[in-house]
């Protein structure tokens, strides 16, 4: 039986279109992770999808004078475009606005409450008398008190990164109606008792490896600072109605509902849903940008250690730092970085997936630009993967007609060098290390270019050395082959055509060693140019 790999992308908020940075943050690398696990014949769930909760949904759709279900509806359809035009090959981009969600969340919440780790609580909370409602997470703005950033929400700081119980904020004010007066009302809450979780959750962060540092580093914050009862309800319309009586009037915290999310979007994709998520052997890798790393190091893993009911925690993640871009936040209101649905008018998605995952803010904050996008592209695609290709072929063509030249022996030197980078190319993708998987990958195309550069078949060809011309570009077509496979998880679309190069069936299975497959004489066609150069215009730099 082949080994089980779970596989999750942040879900994100639905009060936008995506860009760059949601795809370098989340979707991309695992959609790369989950062909990779695919091709080396493991049994994969991969799961995505909407967040469509929260305050941020409400607060979008009022800003835009709609009702929040058509709201979400049409950020969602964004979202869609955007997974199917970037060949994010998730087996479901499910929702949380279901049935089978709100199922799910009803039956955790009663679970938790019967082991007796749901308290209710009385609360100051910030009350707009101007609007006549409490104001949640990011209906309520103010001054951090940890960091003394004035834009924080009631929820968290997006500046320093702390979670913060609106009462907390100095200064709130509404964030739709700043003028509306602000006073400190009681209101009642239903709280996890996330402190009661403290050993055993140090003792879950301490067994888990392969995380990156600025996530662990996260997560001991979190434990040494002490954990803390967390309120899981919220006073609002927009959300999962809370199943206790006298909490009718309002909906479960987003956080709450959001991460097992992964679980009812699981629970639709496929009926054999637990046996990923109720198998101890099962191995699970999450991927999200950093913002979001507390709570599934310490909030989600904690709800899911307190059910006692056999539920898989995450083994390994993937915390993502930020992307800028031309040195500044990827922002919607500054208008500030690449949005998707505008990417691929300046370039097709292999493009933006290879540089992207070339620039991985795998160990810092990084920035990204136009001219290190046309520089990427233009060398390693254009130059190194697409000419190789497209002059094996058409130099084959001229000289040998539509078939595959006849081959020998594999050159020992070059299958050594290959099989070295196909090791370390297997070990970071394996890694989830996207930076130096690509750095390998380009080392895969630059041995092949150097092999042709050095054997030159265009001058054995000229010198009357037909034999030895024929020899070379074959072991240039298996080259090719092997571009195809190790290609496939990062840039599916050239993989593909790369593949129908060849007229037999050769599939695109993970490699773990170079091999020759290709037939003497198999026929072949000369494919139109893989990639195009990006020629910047100036203003776009
Ligand atoms: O930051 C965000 O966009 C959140 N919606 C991510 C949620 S991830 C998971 F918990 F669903
Ligand atoms: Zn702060």
């Amino acid at each position: 039986m082949s080994e089980k790999y779970l596989i999750t992308s942040a879900l994100p908020y639905v009060n936008n279109q995506l860009h760059i940075g949601h795809l370098i943050g989340c979707l991309l690398p695992s959609d790369v992770y989950a062909r990779f696990c695919r091709a080396r014949g493991r049994d994969v769930l991969y799961i995505g999808g909407s967040d469509e909760h929260g305050t941020t949904s409400e607060i979008g759709a009022a800003r835009e004078n709609m009702p929040v279900e058509e709201y979400v509806e049409k950020y969602r359809a964004k979202h869609l475009d955007a997974v199917r035009d970037f060949k994010l090959s998730f087996d479901l981009y499910g929702r949380t606005h279901t049935a089978q969600h709100e199922k799910l969340i009803h039956e955790l919440f009663e679970r938790l409450d019967s082991l007796g780790m749901i308290e209710e609580k009385s609360s100051m909370q910030p009350y707009s008398t101007g609007e006549k409602k409490f104001l949640a997470d990011r209906y309520v703005i103010g001054t951090c008190p940890h960091c003394g950033y004035d834009r924080a929400y009631g929820n968290e700081c997006e500046s320093c990164g702390a979670s913060l119980d609106p009462a907390e904020l100095i200064n709130p004010h509404s964030a739709i109606d700043p003028s509306s007066p602000v006073e400190m009302r009681e209101t009642k809450h239903l709280y996890f008792k996330l402190s009661k979780m403290q050993d055993k959750l140090r003792a879950w962060i301490n067994s888990r490896v392969g995380w990156p540092k600025t996530a662990i580093k996260i997560a001991n914050k979190w434990l040494d600072e002490g954990l803390r009862d967390n309120p899981i309800t919220r006073d609002l319309k927009w959300g999962i109605p809370v199943n206790k009586p006298g909490y009718e009037d309002k909906v479960f915290y987003v956080w709450f509902d959001a991460p097992w999310g992964y679980v009812s979007i699981s629970q639709i994709a496929t009926p054999d849903w637990a046996s990923w998520w109720k198998n101890p052997d099962c191995h699970y890798t999450q991927f999200m940008a950093k913002d979001n790393v507390s709570f599934h190091s310490v909030f989600f893993p904690a709800q899911e250690l307190a059910m006692d009911d056999n539920w898989k925690t995450v083994d390994v993640l993937k915390g993502q730092n930020f992307l800028n871009f031309n040195g500044a936040k990827i922002s919607k209101s500054t208008g500030n970085g690449i949005f998707l649905d505008t990417a691929l008018e300046i370039a097709p998605s292999d493009c933006w997936r290879y540089a992207l995952l070339a620039s991985a803010p795998e160990t810092d904050d990084t920035d990204f630009t136009m001219t290190r996008f046309a520089e990427i592209v233009n060398k390693d695609l254009n130059g190194l993967l697409g000419n190789f290709v497209s002059r094996v072929c058409k130099l084959s063509n001229k000289n040998f007609g539509d078939t595959v030249p006849a081959g020998g022996a594999m050159d020992e030197d070059l299958a050594h060098r290959i099989n070295e980078k196909l090791a370390e190319l297997t070990g970071c993708l394996d890694a989830c290390e996207f930076r130096k998987s690509i750095i390998a990958l380009r080392d895969i195309y630059g041995i092949a270019n150097e092999y042709m550069t050095a054997r030159e078949p265009w001058a054995l060809v000229k010198n009357g050395d037909t034999a030895g011309a024929a020899a070379v570009l074959n072991e240039c077509f298996q080259l090719i082959d092997l571009f195809a496979r190790v290609s496939a998880p990062i840039i599916p679309d050239a993989a593909e055509k790369i593949q129908n190069i060849f007229t037999g069936a050769h599939d695109l299975s993970w490699p773990t060693m170079y091999e020759h497959r290709i037939a003497n004489g198999e026929k072949f066609t000369v494919p139109e140019n893989l990639f195009t150069r990006i020629e910047l215009e100036p203003t776009k730099e």
